[in-house]
């Protein structure tokens, strides 16, 4: 890959001289879905799928920036005296935020760049492709001008960056699993204090596997924004009887004990998913480490039935992917996996199960939906890097 980019750089910006190649890592969350903006725990991993990058200083403060994901948009130019959101900068805004992210930390960026992206992550599927650019971004930014900050910090300076630069009210998660990816562990993260501890991801004769729904979808024309004040409202409501912080504070018998405060049945199943959630994950991660893996592949399918039902952000392609994925023999767990609404599901499949797994659920997804879905046995990698 690093050749292939180093020569589309030179290709594109006229030589390679004084450039350096970047990888960042795309990320699948296993479980704990729409828990970490409400204080609770995540249990995602970095794959060794990710976003290339080429970068190179420049003697002037211009910014080109270029992606083999989309050609047709050819060499996007801007400045440093321009860090300010457009349409026009499409997938620019991502680079441009975590630029004007680091400025506004006092971090002046003393000069222009040359960056040429190639991503190997299908686009909006969920699998955390702008959180890549952001944290590679970073990454990057630290090499060239060696500013103090740590991986953590990439992740939190990508996260102020897509909430404050392109308007996306995410939480910490995706950036953090890529930061602070580490090769064969997923991150037990509680989003509370930011505190997390690496579970190793061995799955004996296992995989995991990704099955990508091809239904576009976008955070910002999502719902994504309404659960999250769903969830604020119904956060409030509970404080007036219960003292927590977030909903992540509550168990199941305590949620049950006061959810009546709650003032709608809407509100009330979305902290239900919330409350529910966040003890599966730490349930789950408790049984992977008994070695436990048919209750966490459990977990997870219960995982997907509360955001299915409470949580409503599922649909039918995802329903139908995890649906005929139970049927399979040899399927431990299946969910979807990141905001929902489209994008993918992942599921923890048995070596010998792999090759029917894919056939039976492609053809029913097919046949019912219109379009075929696309499938990716993925590896659990490391954060970012430069490349050798
Ligand atoms: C998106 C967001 C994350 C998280 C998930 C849902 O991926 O970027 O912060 O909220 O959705 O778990």
């Amino acid at each position: 890959m690093k050749d292939t980019i180093l020569k589309k750089f030179e290709e594109v910006f006229g030589d390679a001289q004084g450039a350096k190649a970047y990888f960042a890592p795309g990320r699948v969350n296993l479980i704990g879905e729409h828990t970490d903006y409400n204080g609770g725990h995540v249990f995602p991993c970095a794959l060794t799928i990710g976003t290339y990058g080429v970068a190179r200083k420049r003697e002037d403060n211009r910014l080109r920036f270029y992606s083999m994901n989309f050609e047709g948009l050819g060499v996007l130019e801007s400045s440093l005296e321009d860090l300010v959101p457009s349409e026009a900068a499409r997938w620019t805004n991502y680079p441009k935020g975590v630029m004007w992210a680091f400025e506004q930390r006092g971090m002046k960026i003393p000069c222009g760049m040359d960056l040429l992206l190639n991503g190997n992550i299908p686009n909006g599927s969920g699998l955390s492709s702008s959180a890549s650019v952001e944290v590679l971004t970073g990454f990057i930014l630290r090499d060239f001008f060696g500013f103090d900050v740590t991986n953590q910090d990439l992740a939190l300076i990508g996260q102020f960056s897509e909430n404050q630069f392109n308007k996306v009210n995410c939480g910490i998660m995706d950036q953090f699993a890529i930061a602070m990816g580490k090769k064969d562990h997923a991150i037990f993260l509680d989003t509370a204090d930011l505190s997390y501890e690496y579970a190793p991801i061995t799955l004996e004769g296992a995989k995991i596997v990704i099955a990508c729904s091809n239904k576009k979808r976008g955070l910002g024309d999502s719902k994504y924004n309404e659960r999250r004040s769903e969830c604020e409202t119904a956060l409030a409501e509970l404080q007036q009887v219960v003292q927590i912080k977030g909903l992540g504070d509550l168990d199941e018998e305590t949620f049950e004990k006061y959810s009546a405060h709650i003032g709608s049945e809407v509100r009330r199943r979305r902290a239900k998913h919330a409350v529910y959630e966040n003890q599966r994950t730490v349930k789950a991660v408790d049984a992977l480490k008994k070695g436990d893996i048919t209750l966490f592949g459990q977990l997870m399918n219960a995982s997907h039935v509360s955001l299915r039902d409470d949580y409503e952000v599922t649909g039918v392609e995802l329903d139908t992917l995890v649906e005929e994925a139970w049927k399979v023999e040899g399927v431990i767990g299946s969910r979807m996996t990141g905001a929902g609404f489209g994008g993918c599901t992942v599921s923890i499949v048995k070596d010998e199960a792999i090759d029917t797994f894919i056939e039976q659920v492609g053809e029913a997804y097919e046949g019912k939906i219109g379009y075929a879905a696309d499938f990716y046995v993925v590896e659990v990698g490391d954060g970012p890097s430069v490349l050798a």
